[in-house]
């Protein structure tokens, strides 16, 4: 795609990776973008490169836009590859006078590239450097969500150049909020801080308390990902501030892997129960949600039901990668109970137990477990579960 002037001289000369479906563990099913913004001033300055494969789409965006790569500074927000990675390349190309970087970010450049002689310069949280007309404060965001990242404020433009802050992977061919559908760009952006950003929501508070602080007017959101925020900037930083709090609503999911159905049947029966007492309720069978559209989910809701049979003495293997991937992002705020069918040892229950413990979630029934196949009556002790967890979620959570 060609360069997009975003503001006056300045541009975003980033890739469209239309065909990414993996990111770590997130399937990003429609794609994803790398985003680079290229500023023309006396000094002219990249913020941010693109992913490797993609390097030659940033070289042919820097020519049209300059007629020749010739770039004095670059800066680099964040090292991971995605962003960094054309970075080798690009070096041999435009030979910067100088790359600005956090101290973490120098480190990690090092630890991925090895090139001892290209020309860091560190900037600390607060540091300014002019451009020409222009003057770029740098803001650490260390450990959002690397220890390395940071963003760029342009303020004569009122620009803030987030990183992977406030991004999505939503790979479009227009470059603005105000040119998509807003509830699908909402949905992008609560499936990347979900899954990308909500081990350190706590640390996004702070940042939002840091960055009041500085005072900053922002105009435009410019993410390393997907859209950028020009009509509503203040949008996406109430929606963070938002999903920081992780405030629970009065919403149920119950999250399950089944053998030979009775564990589905179990899973319908207590999300019957949910409804009766007239929670939000949704059915997450594992085999057919990925487990980064089910953290989505898990973003705002107050109860989390994992149901599992047992599978050689232990849960089914889907159930246990979607507790892997959950306690690596530490929901807080959340109540739950596990259930399950058995044949003969039945341990899944006990382990999800366990593994809600270890994560903090309140267990507010020790689970139910069913021998090969529900009758009536096992189904309607489900149905009670169902209405007595949903009874606890009232008391905590808001509607
Ligand atoms: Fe988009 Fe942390 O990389």
């Amino acid at each position: 795609m060609k360069p997009v002037e975003i503001a006056k001289n300045i541009h975003w000369v980033g890739a469209l990776d239309w065909n990414v479906r993996d990111f770590h563990g997130y399937t990003t099913y429609k794609g994803t973008t790398y985003n680079a913004y290229l500023v023309r001033d006396e000094k002219i300055a990249l913020f941010d490169t693109v992913k490797e494969p993609f390097k030659d789409d940033l070289v042919q965006n820097i020519r049209q836009v300059l007629g020749s790569p010739k770039i004095d500074y670059i800066i680099v927000n964040h090292v991971e590859p995605d962003h960094s990675s054309s970075l080798p390349a690009l070096m041999d190309v435009v030979k910067p006078e100088k790359i600005f970087c956090t101290s973490m970010g120098k480190n990690t450049l090092l630890e991925h590239y090895h090139r001892e002689d290209w020309p860091y310069e560190v900037v600390k949280h607060g540091q300014t450097i002019r451009l020409g007309q222009r003057t770029v404060k740098f803001i650490e965001t260390r450990m959002l969500h690397w220890p390395d990242a940071m963003f760029s404020y342009l303020e004569e433009d009122r620009l803030l150049i987030s990183s992977d802050a406030f991004g999505q992977h939503w790979c479009t061919s227009e470059r603005f909020d105000d040119e998509v559908d807003p509830s699908e760009l909402m949905k992008h952006a609560s499936k990347y801080f979900a899954n990308i950003l909500l081990l350190y929501a706590p640390l996004v508070k702070k940042l939002f308390e840091a960055v009041g602080k500085m005072g900053l007017e922002i105009k435009t959101i410019a993410p390393d990902h997907g859209l950028i925020w020009r009509s509503d900037p203040a949008k996406i930083l109430r929606a963070y501030g938002t999903w920081s709090d992780q405030k629970p609503k009065q919403k149920a999911l119950v999250i399950y892997d089944t053998m030979w159905h009775s564990t589905e049947k179990m899973a319908h029966a207590i999300g019957g129960g949910l409804a009766e007492e007239k929670v939000s309720v949704q059915l997450l069978d594992l085999k057919s949600n990925h487990r980064s559209d089910v953290m989505t989910e898990v973003l705002d809701a107050g109860a989390l039901i994992f149901g599992s049979a047992t599978l050689n003495n232990g849960m089914l293997p889907k159930m246990a990668d979607m507790l892997h991937y959950l306690r690596g992002l530490r929901p807080q705020n959340k109540i739950g109970a596990a259930f399950g069918s058995y044949g003969w040892s039945g341990e899944a229950v006990n382990l999800i137990n366990q593994a809600m413990e270890e994560m903090k979630i309140k267990v507010v029934d020790p689970g139910m477990k069913i021998k090969h196949f529900p009758t009536d009556k096992d189904l309607g002790t489900c149905e009670e579960l169902g209405r007595k967890i949903g009874k606890a979620l009232k008391e905590k959570a808001s509607p």
